[in-house]
């Protein structure tokens, strides 16, 4: 076998997606001291995928790693290809051709259903929407969401639910210095939303929501947080869950949800209810939602494999607007295996299986290898898990000369792909930067993509785009 030390020629890998995962796999890749080249390719003119459209406007501080993107994206050896998709502008085995590894790192963006009717009418939206909707990103800016509703429901409980739920209750000064788009300002600014259920099909114990971000629902000005005592029972199985050394997240939550029961709605403009072992069956009205319709539960099964099992008891709740934030699910890349009941590329420690073998030269990385679960820094340890198989298959991977980023950008240039590099990146962030400076905010961010290129369209891309 032929040792690529004592080679030359780099080993060229194209990482697929600019978010965390795929920025921790190239900074993995790119301290390991190989002889490699990283083309990262990304389907917006933006890097950094959800940390850019996905974490909400008034957490700044959790938008921080994009410090250490930006870093990374600085070594040498590695290139940004920005608007630019795969399975559109260029496909898998086209990849394979000009690279000899590709590690795909493209989130989850599909929402999961519920596969209920009137899931898809007018009022009915998924948090991705909304979510996508307030953060700019351009494939939901004009999104419409009637805020002149009273009442909302939002269908899950997890930290997408609460983000939801805290721009839905928040004070609209409160948002009007964060990065959020301008569009959502005007329109949330206008909201008649007084009533926000935040219902979960499990109990309080099983909530996913991390204590800080639940506290922070509590405290929110001019909106308070209430439970009904009642609905919060707990059983002697979520007792045993409660007493478990690692589920101190629970015992810190259910405190918390204590603690609501006793705030009486005092002429706060706003209120938030927290509901509980409660399903939707069917969300209905005449053209657009006028209500939904609820099936009460009990849990079922051992302590930590509680499932909510339905009665015959039915809930009927009056409201205008539903979100549904029940989770995401990966989205097949043409020409890779996809695990379609799980939303996820199978893998072995990264490398991409079929029939439980490894496919050569492919990789995988963040939600589309584990799912869509845990916070940014998750996926260090997920990427660095995949880099590592990457790497111990170093020697093996196809030993001929793959010409890499410039192979790459003949292939776009012949299909006239406006490449927007790294460079251009920082034009648009710095316009963006500039834009925000204005109203007081961190930045305003551009929310279609053509504004973006026109912004750049004085440029010529040949010549900003670095070749390695
Ligand atoms: C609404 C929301 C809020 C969140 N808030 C927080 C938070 O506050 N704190 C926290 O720690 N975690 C938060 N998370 C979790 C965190 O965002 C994820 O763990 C992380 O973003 C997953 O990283 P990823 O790289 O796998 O996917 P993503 O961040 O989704 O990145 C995937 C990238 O791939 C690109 N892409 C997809 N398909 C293609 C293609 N075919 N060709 C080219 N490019 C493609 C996408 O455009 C995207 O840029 C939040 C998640 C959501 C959904
Ligand atoms: N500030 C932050 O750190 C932050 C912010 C946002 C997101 N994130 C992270 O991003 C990840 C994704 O968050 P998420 O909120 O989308 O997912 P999540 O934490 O998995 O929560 C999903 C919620 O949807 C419920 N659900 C799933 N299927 C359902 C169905 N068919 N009917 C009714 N309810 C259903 C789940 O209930 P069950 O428990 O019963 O399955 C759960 O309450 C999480 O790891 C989260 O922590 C972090």
């Amino acid at each position: 076998m032929q040792d690529r030390s004592s080679n030359q020629e780099p080993i060229h890998v194209a990482i697929v997606g600019s978010g965390p995962s795929g920025f921790y796999a190239a900074e993995a890749l790119l301290r390991s001291g190989r002889n490699l080249r990283v083309d990262m390719i990304e389907r917006l003119p933006t890097p950094f995928g959800l940390v850019r459209s996905g974490v909400a406007p008034d957490h700044p501080k959790l938008k921080q790693s994009i410090l250490v993107y930006d870093r990374i994206s600085r070594n040498d050896g590695f290139n940004f290809l920005g608007n630019v998709m795969v399975g559109r502008d260029i496909s898998v085995s086209e990849l394979q051709s000009t690279h000899h590894a590709v590690i795909f790192a493209c989130g989850a963006k599909n929402d999961r259903r519920m596969g209920i009717p009137g899931e898809d009418l007018i009022g009915s939206h998924t948090a991705t929407e909304f979510v996508g909707w307030y953060n700019g990103h351009p494939d939901f800016r004009d999104r419409k969401f009637d805020l002149d509703q009273d009442v909302a429901v939002i269908i899950g409980h997890g930290n997408v639910a609460a983000d939801v739920c805290r721009i839905l209750a928040k004070p609209i000064d409160e948002l009007r210095k964060t990065d959020i788009a301008e569009h959502a300002v005007d329109a949330l600014a206008n909201s008649r939303v007084k009533e926000i259920h935040v219902a979960g099909r499990r109990g309080p114990v099983q909530a996913k929501f991390t204590p800080k971000e639940l506290r922070e629902l509590g405290s929110i000005s001019g909106a308070i947080a209430t439970v009904d005592p009642n609905e919060r029972t707990i059983g002697e199985q979520c007792e045993i869950e409660l007493a478990a050394p690692m589920n101190s997240a629970a015992v810190k939550n259910l405190d918390l949800f204590r603690g609501f029961e006793d705030i009486k709605h005092a002429g706060t403009p706003r209120k938030i209810t927290f509901r509980f072992c409660l399903s939707p069956t069917s969300i209905h009205g005449e053209d657009c939602v006028e209500g939904l319709t609820l099936t009460r539960n009990v849990l079922d099964g051992p302590a930590f494999s509680q499932t909510a099992r339905s009665t015959d008891t039915l809930e009927e709740l009056h409201c205008g607007l539903v979100f549904r934030s029940i989770g995401y699910r990966g989205e097949p890349v043409e020409g890779v295996p996809f695990d379609a009941a799980r939303g996820v590329i199978p893998h072995d420690r990264g490398r991409v299986v079929e029939s439980n073998r490894p496919v050569p030269g492919l990789y995988v990385t963040g939600w589309l290898k584990r799912g869509p679960s845990g916070i940014i820094g998750t996926n260090r340890a997920d990427s660095i898990e995949t880099t590592e198989s990457l790497l111990a298959d170093y020697n093996d991977l196809d030993a001929a000369p793959k010409p890499g980023f410039n192979g790459l950008r003949a292939l776009l240039d012949e299909r006239n792909v406006r490449i927007v590099d790294i460079k251009d990146w920082h034009e648009i962030d710095a316009a963006e930067i500039e834009r925000g400076k204005t109203s007081g905010k961190p930045r305003e961010k551009f929310t279609r993509v053509e504004d973006m290129l026109d912004l750049l369209s004085g440029h010529n891309r040949t010549t900003s785009s670095v070749a390695v």
